[in-house]
């Protein structure tokens, strides 16, 4: 995948450089991708749905419109779509950590590198993919104080294509030892930098407060996913968040947005759910991801085996739950994994197949 930074046009014998704003406004906004435009209205997710075929769209829309490029549409900055995002609530026991391991393993499952960050001095993600809490061993804690660095540190797990960067004990002392740094916000940002285009995404999982490394994750991250349970006392708590989003936003990162909200352990059946689900959706609109993830024994239990829900039993509603959950976040961020690939693939070559050996039977019509 890759997006597109600027273009480089001809036009009345100079050379200029063009955003892919400005680029797909004038030129090719012109064309037949017109309604694309106006449809969506989000230019970087268009060009990364369109990159194969800018450079024909480029040269017949540039020409029709007096422009040349040169020679053709250069790529000038090529990158691969990343992302961090921080699994964030104040509140304990909602299913953060249980998110964000599933979560990091569903977009491995997907084909994605995946690095998962445990921000958590309790250590429960660390716990969660079977290593021991292991107070000597290399954690975020020597990445927030410039001991080590993420590639250094990050752990193979398990699972190929998914990397851990574990927590210890010695966490609780870096909100306290951080303070008198000027920095201290932006320790964790700092650090992942180096190793921010490694990896497809990088999940944090956050602790329950909004403390400096809560904080630290928040800057780190371009958006945050916020697991809820459907209770009573749902909203509470979340004024404070959203505050406190609002805060980082103003001061430190603009662009921290919300990636969506999920409601975990979720039990369609009661009323009080419903009534719940209803309230959030008043309140988070369209951030109000449709994916829930439901209460299941399976999820549960994973964790004391050492394994993500998908490798404990890959059937499980929780499982499931969880691999949608992924295609839910890649779909909204216009992202097409691997998998997603081959299974349009084969979805092709089994409709032409399909095709093929249609029986016909006598007398043919
Ligand atoms: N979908 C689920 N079904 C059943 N139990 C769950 C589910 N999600 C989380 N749990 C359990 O709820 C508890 C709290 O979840 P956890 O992910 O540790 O929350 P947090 O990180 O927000 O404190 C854990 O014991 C976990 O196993
Ligand atoms: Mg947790």
């Amino acid at each position: 995948m890759f997006y597109v930074e600027h273009f480089y046009g001809h036009k009345n014998g100079k050379t200029q450089k063009f955003s892919t704003e400005q680029f797909f406004l004038r030129f090719i906004s012109q064309s037949a991708h017109r309604q694309i435009t106006l449809a969506e209205g989000k230019l970087a997710a268009i060009f990364r749905h369109v990159h194969e075929c800018i450079p024909q769209i480029c040269l017949g829309n540039a020409q029709r419109s007096g422009i040349a490029p040169i020679p053709f549409v250069r790529y000038s900055t090529c990158q691969p779509m990343q992302k961090t995002l921080a699994v964030v609530n104040q509140k304990g026991g909602v299913g953060k950590t249980t998110t964000a391991i599933n979560l990091a393993t569903a977009f491995a499952l997907e084909g994605l590198q995946c690095l998962l960050i445990d921000c958590d001095p309790q250590a429960n993600t660390t716990g969660g993919l079977g290593f021991q809490r292991d107070a000597d061993r290399h954690s975020v804690y020597d990445l927030l104080l410039g001991n080590a660095t993420a590639e250094e540190i990050a752990l193979e797990t398990g699972l190929e294509r998914l990397r851990l960067i574990p927590s210890s004990k010695h966490l609780i002392g870096a909100n306290i030892e951080l303070v008198p740094s000027k920095d201290r916000a932006f320790r964790l940002k700092n650090a992942i930098q180096g190793v921010r285009q490694t990896y497809d995404w990088i999940v944090l999982d956050c602790p329950p407060a909004l403390d400096l490394l809560t904080l630290n994750a928040l800057v780190a991250a371009d958006s945050l996913l916020i697991p809820m349970q459907a209770e009573y006392f749902a909203l509470e708590g979340v004024s404070e968040l959203v505050s406190t989003l609002e805060r980082v936003r103003d001061s430190i990162h603009p662009d921290l947005v919300i990636e969506g909200v999920v409601l975990t352990m979720y039990d369609e059946r009661t009323n009080l759910a419903q009534q719940v689900t209803e309230n959030l959706r008043n309140f988070f609109g369209e951030k109000l991801l449709k994916t829930t993830i439901p209460r299941n024994i399976r999820v549960a239990e994973a964790p004391s085996h050492g394994m993500p829900v998908q490798v404990y039993d890959a059937r499980s509603r929780g499982a499931e739950s969880y691999m949608e959950l992924a295609r839910e976040i890649l779909h909204r961020n216009h992202v097409e994994s691997p998998r997603e690939k081959e299974r349009k693939a084969a979805a092709a070559r089994h409709q032409a197949a399909n095709k093929e050996t249609k029986v016909r039977f006598w007398p043919y019509t």
